[in-house]
């Protein structure tokens, strides 16, 4: 339920706009006061007065209208939530730039309250590189991006680009609220990503992970009040710039980060696809071909998982992840007790768009009470919110 929260509505200029009129209705029924604000584009797609009528406020979108002036400074004070829902690609790449031109922009960066967006675009516009750059941009700003959907799009076409639906946005507004805050003060440390062990000055051994699901817990601990420091292998992925970072590059480094931070922390999610084995000579100049064949030594690095499960005291709690081909259950629950993890996070590469790379995930959840907790295949974001709960409700926060 949404009751007494205040939301502003930020119409941008798509097809996708009459959805927003679903948005409105129910966010009105979930209990939210509602104020809209269109890009004058934005109305051509949707009446401000079907809009005010069900909002039951004025519709906003120019910066002046009859000789008045429009108070967006106090609109972008006045909500706890601003929703930018259809936030079509011409308004992201202003959000990109802080270009404002009109009053949704000049609301938007006048609001201190969390911003939400959901895009809604063609599939080729959605995959331009410029596109995958604003939205970057904008996250690393901290606005919160809402995954597109697939399926049926304005151009004719299929493909990924359309806006969320509505009842996922509601869903996903009223689960913000329900958890914000549930971590508040607690400390938590996050690996995320790959770790590279040089062979040469030019040559490293490392591992496709992309460090979008630790990337996504850190940002999820982070937006409901927790203090995160986050450990993070290297990666393309852009880093959340309100979260301490720490950046690494080989497992050693790793460890070293996690033995120092984890004596103040409260929750430790491992995340990271630590390299299990480091060259044991590196050479300090390039390796030239000269041999037809060539013996690299390798030893198996510090397992950071297991030595924060040696050092652990009794108000902390340690997260682990497995990622398994084969014999996926009773690997992960041979991980969570060898290496006294509370519960471990298992994802396996036998599911299509779970694991490395992909912006999907599908997870199943072991306890050391024998809980399991399995879960669909959905956004990281989403696979980390899921995994945040199961945290919640074991750790007693
Ligand atoms: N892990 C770690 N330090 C390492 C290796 C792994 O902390 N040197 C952690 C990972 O971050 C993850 C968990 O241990 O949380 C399991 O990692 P995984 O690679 O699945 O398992 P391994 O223990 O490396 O075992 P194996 O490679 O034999 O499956």
């Amino acid at each position: 339920m949404l009751k007494g929260k205040k939301i502003l509505l930020g119409i941008s200029g798509s097809i996708a706009a009459y959805k927003s009129v679903f948005i409105l209705r129910q966010l009105i029924k979930a209990g939210a006061e509602v104020k809209v604000v269109m890009t004058p584009s934005a109305k051509q797609f949707v009446t401000p007065l079907t809009l005010s009528t069900l909002s039951k406020n004025e519709v906003i979108s120019e910066l002046s209208e009859n000789d008045s002036w429009s108070n967006h400074v106090m609109l972008g004070r006045w909500a706890d939530m601003m929703i930018v829902a259809p936030l079509s690609c011409n308004t992201l790449s202003k959000m990109a730039s802080g270009l404002c031109d009109n009053l949704l922009m000049a609301v938007y960066l006048s609001a201190t309250c969390p911003v939400v967006v959901a895009p809604a675009m063609d599939e080729d516009m959605w995959n331009h590189f410029t596109t995958k750059e604003n939205i970057k941009k904008i996250k690393a700003n901290g606005n919160l991006v809402l995954p597109v959907g697939e399926g049926e799009l304005a151009s004719g076409l299929t493909g990924a680009g359309r806006m969320a639906e509505p009842e996922f946005i509601i869903e996903w507004v009223e689960s913000y609220f329900s958890k914000a805050k549930s971590f508040t003060g607690k400390n938590v440390l996050v690996t995320a990503g790959p770790t590279q062990e040089a062979i040469d000055p030019v040559r490293y051994i490392s591992n496709h992970s992309s460090g979008k699901m630790g990337i996504a817990i850190a940002e999820e601990f982070y937006r409901r009040g927790a203090n995160v420091i986050l450990v993070c292998g290297p990666t393309n992925e852009s880093l959340p710039s309100q979260i301490q970072i720490i950046k690494v590059t080989s497992a050693l480094q790793m460890y070293d980060a996690c033995i120092k931070e984890f004596g103040e922390s409260d929750i430790a999610v491992m995340c990271a696809a630590v390299s299990d084995y480091t060259v044991t000579n590196i050479s300090d100049k390039k390796i030239k071909k000269e041999n037809e064949s060539i013996f690299l030594e390798l030893e198996k690095t510090k397992d950071i998982l297991f030595a924060l499960g040696s050092t652990k005291k009794k108000h902390q709690f340690l997260v682990g992840f497995a990622l398994e081909t084969n014999d996926e259950k009773q690997n992960a629950i041979k991980k969570l007790h060898g290496k006294n993890a509370d519960i471990i996070v298992l994802n396996s590469l036998n599911d299509a768009g779970a694991g490395f790379g992909h912006s999907t995930n599908k997870v199943t959840i072991f306890d050391k009470k024998g809980g399991e907790h399995f879960f669909e295949i959905k956004s990281k974001s989403s696979v980390a919110s899921d995994i945040l709960n199961v945290i919640h409700d074991l750790y007693n926060v």
